[in-house]
């Protein structure tokens, strides 16, 4: 049996001067794979389980918090949304993402800053939908943000994200694969270890290497600050590739042995209020 290269470390610092300095470096290659078809695991993945699980979003108004080079955003206003905004942190993913919008016209306004602060200037009660697309575990205070998401999401209103999955996004973890390389299995470690991680991005799929920092907390972590904040759990879902999707990239099947993402989606009912326990 053989073992991947180890791509994690434990981070020196996870703040958001390293968060914003990182995403900026990772930019050119991160905006490079998406545009050109080789993050096979958002395009079809990830990605269209996290659009299912907003369903309908005609006529709703998005904030979208992470929004990177705003593909989720694009999304969101491909399937009708009447407003979306994005929000990041790093200016070089922006710039990406209002070159696109300069180009493809979809009404999508960008706001540089950081999620957690900027969330907290939105009015209240001024969205139907809050996305967050694998971007909660790269800020440094998610639970921040997800109360902010409740004080500006309408009564009914949404909060959905995706992540890539705690039990299996640890710090220490190994593909077990047989002697052909096939993976058998995934050999976790660290579950509880809520040390924030420096990734390094290895795969031929982007142009240069790069690290980001991000933490992925445990999965009790997660559902405690979403019940917290006062939402209500309406679904949890742990999605698998598609048959089609295999086919067309094989390396997806790795996505049947073991849950690699998950997706939230949280109502906010106005008599469910806050609590701090
Ligand atoms: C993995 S990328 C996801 C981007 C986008 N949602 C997507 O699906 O491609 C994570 C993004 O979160 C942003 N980010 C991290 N911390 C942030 C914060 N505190 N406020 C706003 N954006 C932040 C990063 O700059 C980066 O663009």
């Amino acid at each position: 049996m053989t073992k991947q290269n180890q791509t994690r470390k434990p981070a020196k610092r996870f703040n958001l001067d390293i968060v914003r300095r990182e995403w900026d470096i990772a930019s050119n290659a991160y905006a490079h794979a998406q545009l050109n078809g080789l993050d096979y695991y958002r395009l079809n993945f990830f990605g269209p389980a996290m659009i299912d699980a907003c369903a309908d979003v005609k006529g709703l108004e998005v904030l979208d918090v992470g929004c990177g080079i705003g593909y989720f955003s694009r999304q969101m206003a491909e399937k009708g949304a009447s407003k979306v905004v994005g929000i990041d942190i790093s200016p070089n993913q922006l710039a990406h993402a209002r070159q696109i919008e300069e180009k493809e016209r979809q009404g999508i306004e960008y706001i540089e800053g950081d999620a957690a602060t900027v969330i907290e200037s939105v009015p209240e009660t001024s969205f139907d939908l809050v996305t967050a697309c694998v971007s909660l575990v790269d800020m440094p205070d998610p639970e921040r943000v997800i109360r902010g998401a409740r004080r500006v999401l309408r009564d009914g209103g949404r909060l959905v994200f995706t992540n890539t999955h705690p039990l299996t996004d640890t710090m220490s973890r190994e593909w077990v694969r047989d002697a052909e390389g096939k993976k058998l299995g995934l050999q976790i470690a660290d579950y509880f270890d809520e040390t924030p991680f420096t990734l390094t991005w290895m795969s031929d799929r982007y142009k240069y290497r790069f690290q980001t920092t991000g933490n992925n907390h445990t999965l009790q972590r997660w559902m405690r600050w979403v019940i917290q904040a006062g939402f209500i759990i309406e679904d949890f879902i742990e999605p698998v590739a598609t048959d089609e999707a295999i086919a067309q990239h094989p390396g997806l099947d790795d996505t049947r042995i073991v849950p690699t993402f998950l997706i939230i989606v949280a109502r906010k009912d106005e008599r469910v209020k806050p609590r701090t326990d």
